[in-house]
């Protein structure tokens, strides 16, 4: 089976292709390398010792994408690439919209043309804003207080009314929550370029001293210790998500979270990663994020039902593999 892996080069879309090659399915890759690198590329085919063809094209040009289709018989697509900067978007709107849902659209038009019937979408956990945690598939989506967030949910409705329009068109959205870690060779891993806008990246960045100190968005909120509280998952587990999601994949539109279904607070992961990696990071309290919200974590039972398919690594790998991935670079 093919699967073009759009986005294939980035952070969660480079683990996935791992995941996928020693499952045995073969790949096409397409990225324009805006925000990853060619070399990420090989290091996947280094990992697995498997090949794949690579295409550096903007999946937003309709003529570069229909050739894409022409050339390969896809059986599915993974769907990753986009722009991800929660705060950049707000000052360039134009940019997220653009990029965020042109791609979805070019995508999945060329996949009803060429009766490509499987469809896998990177959403987010952002879609729920503000309900009441744990976060379940059923809940009422809340307007996002950025353009990306509102840029994952308008790309959730743009999927399930084409879904609808065609009844052999399989959508699977995935929820995520917060991805960390690396694969555990150290050879692929999260590289923000510039200042990391994330707390993991940016807590590995302390660590290697390329950075002075954490500063922590508010210690006022309601949770164990006043700071923020998100589910934590590891890369791989998410990557195997995805696999799992497509072994699974049946017409229809059908929305899933990915995550652990555990909350862990910004000074639990500080104390956990200098316990695993017996380095300390220095910190200051500092006010709250704009946009941000106390409390994400999600309810998983939905994954477990219906994609068997659950995170099986712990914080602690996820601490030790981010740090194994950032001090080799
Ligand atoms: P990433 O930036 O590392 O990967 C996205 C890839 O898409 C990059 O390699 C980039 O070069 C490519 N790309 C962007 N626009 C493109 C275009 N027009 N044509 C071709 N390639 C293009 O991000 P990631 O963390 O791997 O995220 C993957 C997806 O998951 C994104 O859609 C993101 O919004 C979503 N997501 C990420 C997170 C997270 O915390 N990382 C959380 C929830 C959802
Ligand atoms: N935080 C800090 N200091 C920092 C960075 C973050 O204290 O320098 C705190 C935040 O306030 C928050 C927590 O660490 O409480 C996590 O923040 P991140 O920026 O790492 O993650 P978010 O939950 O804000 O958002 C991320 C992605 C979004 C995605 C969302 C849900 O950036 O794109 O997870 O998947 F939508």
């Amino acid at each position: 089976m093919t699967i073009l892996v759009a986005g294939g080069a980035g952070y969660i879309g480079s683990h996935t292709c791992v995941v996928l090659l020693e499952a045995g399915y073969d790949l096409v890759v397409a990225d324009n390398l805006s925000n990853s690198r060619k070399e990420t590329i090989d290091r996947i085919k280094k990992i697995t010792g498997k090949d794949f063809v690579f295409y550096k094209i903007d999946l937003r040009d309709v003529e570069k994408v229909e050739e894409l289709f022409i050339n390969h018989h896809l059986d599915g697509v993974m769907h990753f690439a986009g722009y991800k900067a929660v705060g950049e978007s707000v000052y360039k709107p134009l940019d997220y919209y653009y990029n965020n849902l042109v791609t979805t659209m070019v995508l999945s038009m060329a996949c009803i043309k060429h009766k490509v019937n499987k469809f896998i979408f990177s959403s987010s956990a952002t879609v729920y804003g503000n309900n009441k945690v744990p976060f379940v598939e059923t809940m009422d989506l809340l307007p996002a207080t950025n353009p990306y967030g509102e840029s994952k949910a308008m790309n959730e409705k743009i999927l399930m009314d084409t879904a609808k329009a065609y009844p052999d068109f399989s959508v699977s959205i995935l929820r995520y929550f917060n991805p960390i870690g690396a694969h555990e060779s150290g050879l692929i891993g999260e590289l923000p370029k510039g200042i990391p806008n994330n707390l993991m990246p940016y807590i590995t960045q302390v660590a290697k001293g390329k950075l002075e100190k954490l500063k922590i968005f508010g210690n006022d909120y309601p949770t164990i210790d006043g700071t923020g509280v998100r589910d934590y998952i590891h890369v791989m587990d998410l990557a195997e998500g995805h696999v799992a999601a497509l072994e699974k994949i049946r017409p229809g539109i059908h929305v899933y979270n990915l995550g652990t279904g555990q909350g862990t607070s910004v000074l639990q992961l500080i104390n956990t990663f200098k316990e695993v990696n017996g380095i300390d990071i220095p910190y200051e309290i500092v006010g709250r994020r704009a946009g941000d919200i106390p409390i994400s974590y999600a309810d998983v039972s939905k994954a477990r039902k219906e994609l068997g398919w659950t995170a099986k690594r712990g914080l602690k790998e996820m601490l030790r593999d981010a740090w194994n991935f950032e001090k080799r670079l």
